[in-house]
């Protein structure tokens, strides 16, 4: 069998902006640049949003909003402009797949086998929710009948980062677009360039112009500039939480426009000494290394029992070893570069603290020596809580390994945060795994898994870990607004 063909990376235009179904430069004329991350060269220049341009992508937003065919436009047709999406998304996955790889840095057998697929699977999961979101009617006292309409919250502003940039966009958009809510999406200035694709994938399926709206920019400019506006209904951000806090507090003082958001994390991954040890480590390292570590539910707080804490360790530290590093679009590597020059510096900031509060580094630790934004696989043992590795999110290849002696010194230091993102155990004991998972303060709790993700499942967090969910259901939830109607019966 011939093996398939190798995905090289892609020359690419210089980028506009999306609005109104057309190509448009900014208002001021600025362009930045988008970088490789895996050799620091720029790609191309990509014009650059700012408020001038985020008010004209929400006048957009409105106009299709309130007026047909989108507006009149019924749940299933909704629904097929959605599928259809879905298709051309897997008609261009290769050239999707290249892009992320491109922009972000992350392997093509990732991006190929992991984003792209799930970023079609998304839409098709919300496609099929359009024709079918409706109230209910409800008994209520007297000669009146009363019944619940969910409408489309309205124009909708969401705000993306560069980890997962057109798997971040389906959540966003597919929940959206299924309620029959219009959109002007930010995706994060590291990575525009699979937005931009996708708003252009979204016009051939037929999306009216003006349903979808993409402006590239920075957070302070047209980030700050969707959280402000007046005429946007509801934000929905996913980044760090201190850019959350930011965005609700802006969304108060402002408009007091809906607010979902999905911030950071520091997970705990437990493993009890009667789980399967070895599955459980391969896990634990795939839980933290994977996407270089730049996950929101990374699994960066490794708790082990003392029984099995050695062997854990053994197992993991042997797998960074295995890790291929290299050029993203060579199909054999596994770890790419970090996104930017900042997060790398940002990173080696970690570790540094990490040796210097006194854990034990028992690999990596270093830049690897070569172009771009590279990271060692560095793996961190007795670690202690109160350590900086053990609290922050770090959001790169850097895992902090605990050693623990019981169940409910597990759950204690586990929920030992102010984050409540993601959390997972391991153990063969059923009830040990009812009772952890019931106590653990995380809003999705993985049992002899991690990072399991289906766009049916409910995504988001407790704590300072975000206001929402996303995904399944209850993501529609938050993309509509419930009427009561009340109609007098005849007297
Ligand atoms: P960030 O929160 O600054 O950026 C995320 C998005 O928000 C980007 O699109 C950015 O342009 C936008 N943004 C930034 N400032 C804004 C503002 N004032 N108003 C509106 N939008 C704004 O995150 P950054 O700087 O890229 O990464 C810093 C840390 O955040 C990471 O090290 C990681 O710990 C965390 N993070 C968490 C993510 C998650 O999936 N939960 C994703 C990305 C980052
Ligand atoms: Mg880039």
């Amino acid at each position: 069998m011939a093996s398939a063909p190798t995905i090289t990376p892609p020359k690419i235009e210089n980028k506009k902006l999306f609005i109104a179904g057309k190509w448009q430069d900014s208002v001021s004329g600025k362009t930045f640049e988008t970088i490789n991350p895996a050799t620091g060269d720029c790609i191309c220049q990509v014009a650059e949003g700012d408020l001038a341009d985020v008010d004209l992508a929400v006048s957009a937003a409105r106009k299709a909003l309130e007026s047909k065919p989108w507006a009149r436009l019924s749940g299933s047709a909704r629904g097929r402009l959605i599928y259809k999406l879905a298709d051309l998304i897997e008609a261009n996955a290769k050239e999707l797949a290249a892009l992320e790889s491109i922009d972000n840095g992350k392997p093509i057998r990732d991006s190929l086998h992991v984003d792209i697929p799930g970023t079609a699977a998304t839409f098709r999961y919300f496609a099929g929710w359009a024709d079918k979101i409706h109230g209910k009617v409800i008994p209520v006292n007297g000669p009146f009948f009363a019944h619940t309409r969910h409408e489309p919250i309205g124009v909708v502003g969401q705000i993306i980062p560069w980890n997962f940039p057109a798997m971040m966009l389906s959540w966003k958009w597919a929940p959206a677009l299924a309620a029959g809510c219009t959109i002007v999406l930010k995706p994060a200035e590291q990575t525009p360039l699979s937005a931009l694709r996708l708003a252009e994938l979204a016009q051939e399926a037929g999306f009216p112009d003006g349903v979808i709206n993409v402006v590239p920019g920075f957070g302070p400019t047209a980030g700050a500039a969707i959280a402000a506006h007046m005429d946007i209904d509801k934000v929905a951000f996913t980044g760090s939480t201190e850019i959350g806090k930011q965005i609700m507090k802006t969304a108060a003082e402002t408009n007091l426009k809906r607010v979902t958001l999905e911030l950071g994390g520091k997970s705990p991954n437990i493993v009890f000494a009667d789980a399967d040890v070895e599955t459980a480590a391969k896990f634990a390292y795939h839980a933290l290394f994977f996407n270089m570590g730049q996950c929101c539910t990374a699994g960066s707080r490794l708790l082990v029992e003392d029984s099995v804490y050695d062997q854990v360790l053994e197992t993991i530290s042997s797998l960074a070893g295995k890790q291929v590093i290299g050029d993203p679009f060579d199909e054999k590597t596994t770890q790419g570069p970090q996104v930017s020059q900042q997060q790398c510096d940002t990173i080696m900031g970690y570790i540094d603290a990490g040796k210097s509060e006194g854990a034990d580094c028992v690999t990596g630790g270093n830049r690897v020596d070569r172009a771009g934004y590279f990271v060692e696989p560095t793996i961190f043992a007795g670690v202690k809580d109160d350590m900086k590795i053990a609290k922050e999110e770090i959001f790169g290849p850097v895992l902090s390994v605990i050693r623990f002696k019981d169940v409910a010194e597990a759950i204690e230091r586990a929920n030992n945060t102010m984050y409540g993102l993601a959390a997972a155990v391991w153990t063969r004991d059923i009830n040990k795994a009812n009772k952890v998972s019931a106590a653990l303060k995380a809003g999705t709790v993985w049992v002899n898994c991690y990072n399991v993700f289906d766009a049916a499942a409910p995504f988001g967090g407790f704590k300072m870990s975000g206001v929402g969910r996303e995904m399944g259901e209850y993501a529609l939830a938050n993309y509509t607004e419930v009427k009561s109607v009340i109609t007098a019966l005849g007297r």
